[in-house]
């Protein structure tokens, strides 16, 4: 498939006139982009080409579910941070659309601003007074000179013509605490006030601030978290959303998310969350050792869909697929970086605590092609795994085999489930990449459903109570050994569909 994505700098002619004079033109970028490359994935998002980091401004509007992200325009690696921009009818398939917020060069002071993470939603009653309906996007504004980071605060853009093109709000900032580091908002409506809540982290004080506002245009400090749980990395990307609880009839807490510390240490970054209560100005968990998202390397930045029809009511979370540890180096050309299938979460009330519960959208059901009878003869393609293992100690999937080696997925004796990826194929481009991720489960036998896709593997154990996210980069065949079938009690698989055919 011959491919042709053009990126136009579509913020309007005040950005055109600052920006450098190689940047104010269309970018065309023709090349390479068939989605059949080593390692691209076939059903999680990545960009045609270049460099993506978190999803910003998860909304849905008029039918689309819009997926803007932190975007390289000029190259594979972290830099020009900008909002590039897809959309899906289904959450699956996804249509790259042109750069919607591009980095811009400040005409007064000339220093240049990049678009960094942020939230999007659609203004349904006007009250900014930028249109009825319009789609409003909050982010932060990185200030710097060079790689030198100077000053972040918050800044908006909005778009009346459904996201296609935007426009930079003349007065901005619309946050400013005078801080080197204030990032990554997430803003939503909150019914029972009717005004706007903002979540957004004073990262290295490992604190969310939540906001308010009735305009999204001025906004009021309501109330702190922070300094509980993980503080082992700065604190990133927050969210803040209700979620039922599946087995208490009619109940929902509030989850409050983010993005720092990792279940396997500071060398590496990961998700946590707290369980807890939202009362329109401050939420308080009785919580205070960190609860991880994900156990392996490869889920970070994650957020949930604002404005999901009431009808549907699905808290989705999509997150970024790469771990800052090595993210510049990943194996992969000519793009770096996807996103997660969308997640629908819940709760689970166990004994002492609520736990989170993470599955696949319902919607990832349409992309099963051919049931697959004997999985040990599959050699090619992406694939979906519902697999149940009697809970002994061993190797239950070798996944990516051939020869030495593999992606072994197995439980530990001491009943954990693990991802060992030290023997998974390219490792070496960066020390720490070649790791193990294991997390505990309840004794007896295991659930698994695991989503293989080229150079990524997702695991939900025991129906999404817990999940593993690794890239893996093999040099063989997508050959699979399951050594021990006398465990396996029940397996089913089904070879899935490319998005991109
Ligand atoms: C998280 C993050 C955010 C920031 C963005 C910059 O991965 O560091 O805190 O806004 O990436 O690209």
């Amino acid at each position: 498939m011959k491919f042709q994505f053009i990126i136009v700098l579509s913020l309007a002619t005040l950005l055109m006139s600052c920006a450098p004079k190689e940047k104010s033109k269309s970018i065309e970028m023709t090349d390479s982009a068939s989605y059949t490359e080593l390692y691209r994935p076939q059903f999680h998002f990545s960009p045609p080409i270049n460099w993506i980091n978190d999803p910003n401004g998860l909304v849905y509007h008029q039918g689309e579910y819009h997926l803007f992200y932190q975007y390289n325009p000029y190259g594979t690696t972290w830099g020009h941070m900008s909002w590039g921009h897809a959309v899906s009818k289904d959450l699956l398939h996804w249509e790259n659309l042109p750069l919607a917020i591009a980095e811009y060069q400040d005409g007064v002071t000339g220093d240049s601003t990049m678009i960094f993470s942020g939230t999007a939603v659609v203004d349904k009653t006007n009250s900014s007074g930028l249109g009825k309906d319009c789609l409003v996007a909050i982010f932060t504004s990185n200030v710097h000179k060079g790689n030198q980071g100077l000053r972040q605060h918050q800044s908006l853009a909005y778009s009346n013509d459904r996201g296609r093109s935007w426009k930079l709000y003349d007065k901005n900032p619309i946050l400013d605490i005078q801080r080197k580091d204030f990032r990554d908002p997430k803003v939503f409506w909150y019914e029972p006030d009717q005004k706007w809540v903002m979540a957004l982290v004073v990262p290295d004080l490992f604190k969310v601030q939540v906001y308010q506002s009735r305009n999204l245009l001025n906004w009021n400090l309501m109330s702190e978290f922070g300094q509980v749980g993980d503080t082992t990395r700065v604190w990133e990307c927050p969210d803040l959303y209700p979620l039922p609880v599946e087995n208490e009839e009619g109940k929902s807490k509030w989850v409050l998310s983010l993005s720092g510390g990792h279940p396997a240490g500071p060398t590496f970054v990961g998700m946590q969350y707290f369980v807890g209560d939202f009362d329109g100005t401050n939420f308080t968990s009785a919580q205070t050792k960190a609860k991880y998202i994900d156990y392996g390397k490869d889920f970070y930045a994650g957020i949930v869909y604002n404005n999901i029809p009431a009808e549907d009511g699905r808290a989705i979370m999509i997150g970024w697929i790469n771990n800052w540890t090595y993210a510049n180096l990943i194996p992969t050309d000519p793009w770096r970086g996807a996103m997660s299938v969308p997640r629908q979460l819940t709760l689970k009330k166990s004994e002492e605590s609520y736990q989170l519960v993470q599955r696949t959208v319902d919607e990832a059901k349409s992309l099963r092609d051919m049931e697959i009878t004997n999985l040990e003869e599959y050699h090619k393609g992406s694939l979906e795994i519902d697999l149940e293992w009697n809970g002994s100690a061993g190797a239950i999937l070798e996944l990516f085999a051939n020869g030495e080696e593999k992606t072994v997925i197995g439980q530990t004796r001491e009943g954990s489930i693990y991802l060992d990826r030290r023997q998974s194929g390219i490792i070496d481009f960066q020390s720490d990449f070649a790791s193990i991720d294991q997390v505990p489960v309840k004794k007896g036998s295991v659930n698994l459903h695991i989503f293989v896709d080229q150079s990524i593997v997702e695991v939900f154990i025991n129906d999404g109570e817990a999940s593993i996210t690794s890239q893996v980069f093999p040099r063989g065949e997508n050959k699979i050994n399951i050594p021990l079938k006398e465990n396996i009690v029940q397996l089913k698989a089904w070879e899935l569909k490319s998005i991109w055919k």
